[in-house]
C-alpha cells in the first residue's frame, strides 16, 4: 500500500550502501572477481593449482604483511635501540656474544635475531654467527633512519585508534603537540619545540637536499630563498654544490634563530641570511630568483598551502622561479609512503595531506604560477621535485 503512495515516476531509492550510479562492465567483472577470491573453495583451488599457487602465496603474503606490519617496525625499533647493526658492522659474531652486547637474556637475543634474519636487517652466518642482512648494511650510522624510526613511537600511539582518528574524534594527538604550527591555532612555538621538530628535520635533510641537486641546477640562478627553511641544513647542502648563489631562509623565530647560528658556524653569515617570521602573517624576503618549498607545503591545508603559494609569488620578481620538493602521492612505485603512510601520519599531525603532482601542479596554477613541471629524482620514495614560474613581466 505504501508503494502506490509514491509518485508514480519516481524510481526506488538504490539499497542502502549501493551508489546511485549504473554499475559499469568493469564494476561488473570486478564484483564476480572478489565473489572469486572471497570463495574458500576457490582459495584451496588456487593454493594448489600449479600456474595460480605462487600468485595465490604471494598474495596471502602480502595481506599477512598488512595484519603484521607493526610488529616488524617494532623489531626494527628494538634493532635501532639496541644498535644492533652497528654492533654487527664490526664483523660476524655468534648468538653468546651479541647476547653480551645487547644486553639481553640469550633467549631475548635469539629471538630479536631470528625475527631480523626474517626480515633481511640480519643475515646467518657460518658458524652460528650473525652478520649484516641487506636491509640492516644500509642502516648502519643512519642517524636519518635512526631518528625517524625512534619518532615513529609518537605515531605509533596517534594510530592506537585510526577510526577516531579519521572521524575526528581523537584528543589531541602525540604528533599534533610535536608539531605545534600545524594544527589551526598553531600557538606560541617554544624554543624547545622547536629544537626539537628542528632537530629531526635536519637529520633527514641531506638525503632531501641529494634530490632536489641532483634534479635541479641552481648555478643557473643569483639568490635563493628557502621558505619553511628550518636549521638552514638545506642551504648549507646548496651552499657546498654552488658556491656563487646568495642564500635567504624565513622560518619561524625560535627555527630562524637556530638557523643563524648554524649558518653562521658553518662560515656562511657572509653570504647566508635568515629572516624570522610567518608565512601566513608577514611578507617574505624579496631579492630572490627563485624560491624553495623543500617539505613545507604537505604541512598545511589546501587553504593554507595555496596562502604559502602566494607569499612565494609577492617575493618573486617577474619570470622567478618556484621550487616545491617534498614527497608526493601516486608516486609509481611508491603509491603506500604518500596515500597510506603520509596520509596517516600528516592526519595525525593536524591538517595537512600529502599531494600528487597533478594536485601540486592546481594549486601552483591557482597562485597564479605557470609553467609547472614536474622533474624526474634518483630516489621519488624521499622526494620529487616541482618547479614553476611567476608569469614574465
Ligand atoms: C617539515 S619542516 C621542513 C623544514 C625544512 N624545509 C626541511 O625540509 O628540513 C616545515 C618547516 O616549516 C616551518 N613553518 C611552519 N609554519 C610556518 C610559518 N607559519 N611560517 C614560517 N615557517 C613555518 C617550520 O618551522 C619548519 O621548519
Amino acid at each position: 500500500m505504501v508503494a502506490l503512495l509514491k509518485p508514480a515516476d519516481q524510481a526506488a531509492p538504490p539499497p542502502a550502501g549501493r551508489s546511485a550510479e549504473p554499475l559499469s562492465l568493469r564494476d561488473r567483472w570486478c564484483a564476480w572477481r572478489d565473489r572469486l577470491l572471497a570463495d574458500r573453495r576457490f582459495q584451496r583451488w588456487a593454493a594448489r593449482f600449479p600456474l595460480t599457487r605462487p600468485i595465490a602465496r604471494r598474495r596471502a603474503a602480502g595481506l599477512f604483511d598488512l595484519v603484521a606490519g607493526f610488529v616488524y617496525s617494532q623489531v626494527l625499533l628494538a634493532c635501532v635501540r639496541l644498535r644492533l647493526f652497528e654492533v654487527l658492522a664490526e664483523g660476524p659474531q655468534t648468538l653468546a656474544e651479541l647476547a653480551s652486547r645487547l644486553q639481553l637474556p640469550e633467549d631475548g637475543a635469539h629471538r630479536l635475531l631470528a625475527a631480523a634474519v626474517s626480515l633481511d636487517l640480519v643475515q646467518r652466518r657460518s658458524g652460528g654467527r650473525y652478520g649484516l642482512g641487506p636491509l640492516g648494511a644500509p642502516l648502519v650510522g643512519d642517524t636519518a633512519i635512526a631518528a625517524m624510526v625512534e619518532h615513529h613511537a609518537a605515531l605509533y600511539a596517534d594510530l592506537r585508534d585510526p577510526v577516531a582518528l579519521l572521524r575526528g574524534n581523537s584528543e589531541a594527538t602525540a604528533l599534533s603537540r610535536y608539531w605545534p604550527y600545524a594544527g589551526d591555532q598553531p600557538g606560541a612555538l617554544t624554543n624547545e619545540r622547536a629544537a626539537e621538530y628542528s632537530a629531526l628535520m635536519s637529520a633527514s635533510q641531506p638525503l632531501v637536499a641529494e634530490q632536489v641537486l641532483a634534479a635541479y641546477p641552481l648555478a643557473r640562478h643569483r639568490c635563493l630563498l628557502d621558505v619553511g627553511g628550518g636549521e638552514g641544513t638545506f642551504l648549507k647542502a646548496v651552499a657546498a654544490h654552488t658556491p656563487d648563489l646568495r642564500l635567504m631562509m624565513f622560518d619561524l623565530p625560535p627555527v630562524a634563530e637556530r638557523a643563524r647560528a648554524q649558518l653562521a658556524e658553518a662560515g656562511l653569515a657572509p653570504r647566508a641570511t635568515a629572516f624570522g617570521g610567518s608565512f601566513f602573517d608577514d611578507p617574505l624576503p624579496t631579492g630572490a630568483d627563485i624560491v624553495t618549498l623543500v617539505r613545507v607545503l604537505f604541512d598545511h591545508s589546501d587553504a593554507r598551502a595555496l596562502a604559502i603559494l602566494q607569499a612565494a609569488r609577492r617575493a618573486l620578481p617577474p619570470g622567478g622561479t618556484l621550487l616545491v620538493a617534498e614527497p608526493m602521492a601516486g608516486t609509481p612505485g611508491a603509491e603506500a609512503m604518500g596515500d597510506a603512510y603520509f596520509g596517516f601520519y600528516l592526519l595525525a599531525m593536524g591538517k595537512g595531506r600529502s599531494r600528487s603532482a597533478a594536485d601540486l601542479t592546481q594549486l601552483l596554477r591557482s597562485a597564479g604560477f605557470v609553467q609547472a613541471r614536474l622533474l624526474p629524482t634518483p630516489m621519488p620514495l624521499q622526494t620529487q621535485v616541482l618547479v614553476a614560474h611567476a608569469p614574465p613581466a
